[in-house]
């Protein structure tokens, strides 16, 4: 099938291609780059052994977005495109609702216009809030999210909820992603966040490489085995590969499907720190912080249900994560700068 990826320029598209490519199927990205660069793409491209088609556009764009499925036979679309970053989407709410909802509005549109009802949508453990189980499930009810960039995620669910009740000829595949990490294995693709990184591996990784002295950690306090947050860290080779699983829940016509994709084991901030420079041999120094505003204490899934559905689950462990993110920024010491 032929699959067009929205943001799939970014670190979770441009991994999936990757994967998407394995299992036979071909694809086209349509990115606006303003959060990536097309670099990526070209290191894919090296990677699979065969071009890819690109288009540089924003999804918001009508005119673009029906002209991509008038050229290309597209069977499904997995729709990365957004903006992510939690706390500048405090800082800047307009911008993020604009983007995230316009986006999904004028892809779900053109879809529709063109007979392409099949999408994936990039969600997030965030609808969750303060998890209300431990571990999360599917039917755990949404909570309370904090942010806008949360509340988006959590909206375009439902919108595509509806989309799919109005017309059930549409296969809706919400995916609600755990924290994702780590770097496909050439080290030539990974994770590269502009500025001062809020996420926990990019990080470490930018502290072991000598970019930033210490690493700062959000709190000892909470309520966990050594009082620092625990989370649920996926390989990103595996989530990519969760996509194409998905795909077959596509093919087999789901209706609205939501499966969590996470590896359904919690690692506090210590427990991370630790296995990456025991599985790499540097030092990551680090002190304790306050707590950042808005952090839950343990966010894991159980992700029984990708198994039992999709036949999906993830392969790598914790130390495989840490050594792939590793391998990627000591060979990129600056990313796709250089
Ligand atoms: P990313 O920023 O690397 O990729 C998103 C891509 O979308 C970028 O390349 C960006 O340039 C592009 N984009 C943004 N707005 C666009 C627009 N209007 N038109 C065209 N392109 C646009 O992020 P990622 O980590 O690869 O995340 C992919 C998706 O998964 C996002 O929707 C994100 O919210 C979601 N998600 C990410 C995480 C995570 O921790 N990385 C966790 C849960 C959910
Ligand atoms: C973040 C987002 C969340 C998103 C998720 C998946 C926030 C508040 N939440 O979640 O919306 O769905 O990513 O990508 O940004 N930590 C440190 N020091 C750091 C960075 C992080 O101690 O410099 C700690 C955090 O307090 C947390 C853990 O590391 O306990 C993981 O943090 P992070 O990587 O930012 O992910 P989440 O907070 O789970």
């Amino acid at each position: 099938m032929q699959i067009l990826l929205t943001g799939g320029a970014g670190y979770i598209g441009s991994h999936t291609i990757i994967e998407l490519d394995k299992a036979g199927h071909s694809v086209v990205v349509v990115d606006n780059l303003s959060n990536s660069c097309e670099e990526s793409v070209h290191r894919v491209s090296e990677i699979i052994g065969k071009p890819i088609p690109f288009i540089k556009a924003d999804v918001r764009d009508a005119v673009a977005m029906d002209s991509i499925f008038k050229s290309y036979k597209i069977g499904a679309v997995i729709h990365f495109a957004g903006l992510k970053a939690v706390g500048e989407s405090v800082a800047k709410p307009l911008e993020y609702y604009e983007n995230n909802l316009n986006a999904t509005f004028v892809l779900v549109s053109a879809m529709r216009n063109n007979g392409v009802k099949n999408i994936i949508f990039s969600s997030s453990a965030t609808v969750y809030g303060n998890p209300a189980v431990i571990p999360i499930t599917e039917s755990c009810p949404k909570g309370e999210c904090t942010n806008p960039y949360g509340k988006t995620k959590s909206m375009l669910e439902e919108v595509l909820s509806d989309v799919q009740k109005a017309d059930p000829e549409w296969n809706v595949v919400l995916l609600r992603y755990f924290n994702p990490i780590g770097a496909h294995q050439s080290g030539r693709i990974g994770e590269n966040p502009n500025g001062i990184p809020n996420n926990l591996m990019p990080y470490i990784t930018q502290v072991a490489v000598g970019r930033r002295p210490e690493l700062g950690v959000f709190g000892n306090d909470y309520d966990t085995p050594d009082g620092t947050g625990v989370r649920d860290y996926i390989h990103v080779c595996d989530l990519a590969a969760g996509h194409v699983s998905a795909l077959q829940a596509i093919e087999r016509k789901c209706g609205l499907a939501i499966y969590n994709l996470g590896t359904g084991h919690g690692y506090s901030v210590l427990d991370v720190v630790k296995a990456f420079e025991k599985v790499n041999g540097v030092k990551v120094p680090y002190s304790i912080k306050p707590r950042r505003a808005g952090d839950i204490a343990t966010c894991y899934c159980n992700p029984a249900k990708a198994k039992a559905e999709l036949g999906w689950e993830a392969k790598f462990g914790i130390e495989e994560m840490c050594r792939d993110s590793w391998n990627w920024q000591k060979n990129n010491p600056k990313g796709y700068e250089g």
